[in-house]
């Protein structure tokens, strides 16, 4: 039972038919992304919108190919996540690595745990355990998705459904973008999706583990990411188009 400061899955829900309505626009928005290119990836981080599009490709088995970068650094939970998921669906997820000799550079010049020291060590660990790893998971794709929403955060607001990835020169796709944090776990709770285990502890949103804490009742949901970092630093550089 968590205790009852930090934050916990939300119970409002939307009315059946708008949830209904966006399942259906969601599942159609995957079709008409999986007809239109060749070779469509999925970077998933097994958190709970992950998971609702996971969900959302099966059911409308459109041809959308998952993966997940595997940090090195991840919580247990989440590494246990990726198996879980592949039983639930009968799918498979592609598991991207760093290189060794990147995330060895990180390490000999600001220490294993050197991104707490700030912004530059931050994102040179990011750099080589997610960032170059994300352009070698979609080496050959002409189009990507993400699970982010608008209402994450301030630096989310202006998302829209298709984006270009200039830095990739491909199409970049949130088909979640207009989803409500009330809409995602109606979605959840309606379709039996598997869940990641610390949403039940208190993270609304999971990254790496050392990176990654809890976060009280009204807080915003991604307090608990680099919080030791200014907000407008609280990406990892996984989203920056340009
Ligand atoms: S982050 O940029 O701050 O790390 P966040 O955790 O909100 O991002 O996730 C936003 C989207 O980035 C996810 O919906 C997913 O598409 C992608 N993503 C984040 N972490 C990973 C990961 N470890 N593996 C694959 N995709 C990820
Ligand atoms: Fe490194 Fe933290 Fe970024 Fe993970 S989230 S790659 S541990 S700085």
């Amino acid at each position: 039972m968590i205790a009852p400061e930090f934050w916990s899955i939300p119970t409002d829900a939307p009315s059946e038919s708008e949830l209904a309505r966006k399942t259906a626009t969601l599942k159609q928005r995957l079709l008409d992304i999986d007809s239109r290119f060749s070779d469509v990836r999925f970077a998933t981080s097994l958190a709970a919108e992950d998971m609702v599009i996971t969900d959302a490709i099966v059911q409308s088995k459109a041809n959308i190919k998952l993966f997940t970068l595997a940090t090195g650094r991840l919580h247990q939970e989440t590494v246990d996540m990726t198996k879980t998921t592949e039983k639930h669906y009968g799918i498979s997820i592609a598991q991207v690595y760093p290189e060794e000799s990147d995330v060895q550079a990180f390490i000999d010049q600001y220490g294993m745990n050197g991104f707490y020291d700030g912004e530059v060590a931050k994102k040179a660990c990011c750099g080589a355990r997610k960032i170059k790893p994300l352009n070698a998971a979609l080496l050959g794709a002409d189009a990507w998705l993400t699970g982010q929403r608008r209402e994450q955060s301030t630096t989310r607001v202006e998302l829209n459904l298709e984006e270009l990835d200039d830095a990739r020169g491909i199409a970049k796709f949130n088909p979640l973008f207009d989803w409500t944090e009330a809409d995602i776990w109606a979605y959840i709770k309606q379709e039996g999706v598997p869940v990641h285990p610390l949403h039940l502890k208190g993270y609304p949103s999971i990254g790496c583990e050392p990176c990654t804490r809890q976060v009280k009742q009204g807080e915003d949901i991604r307090a608990g990411r680099w919080w030791w970092l200014q907000s407008d630093s609280k990406e990892c550089g996984l989203h920056v188009n340009k």
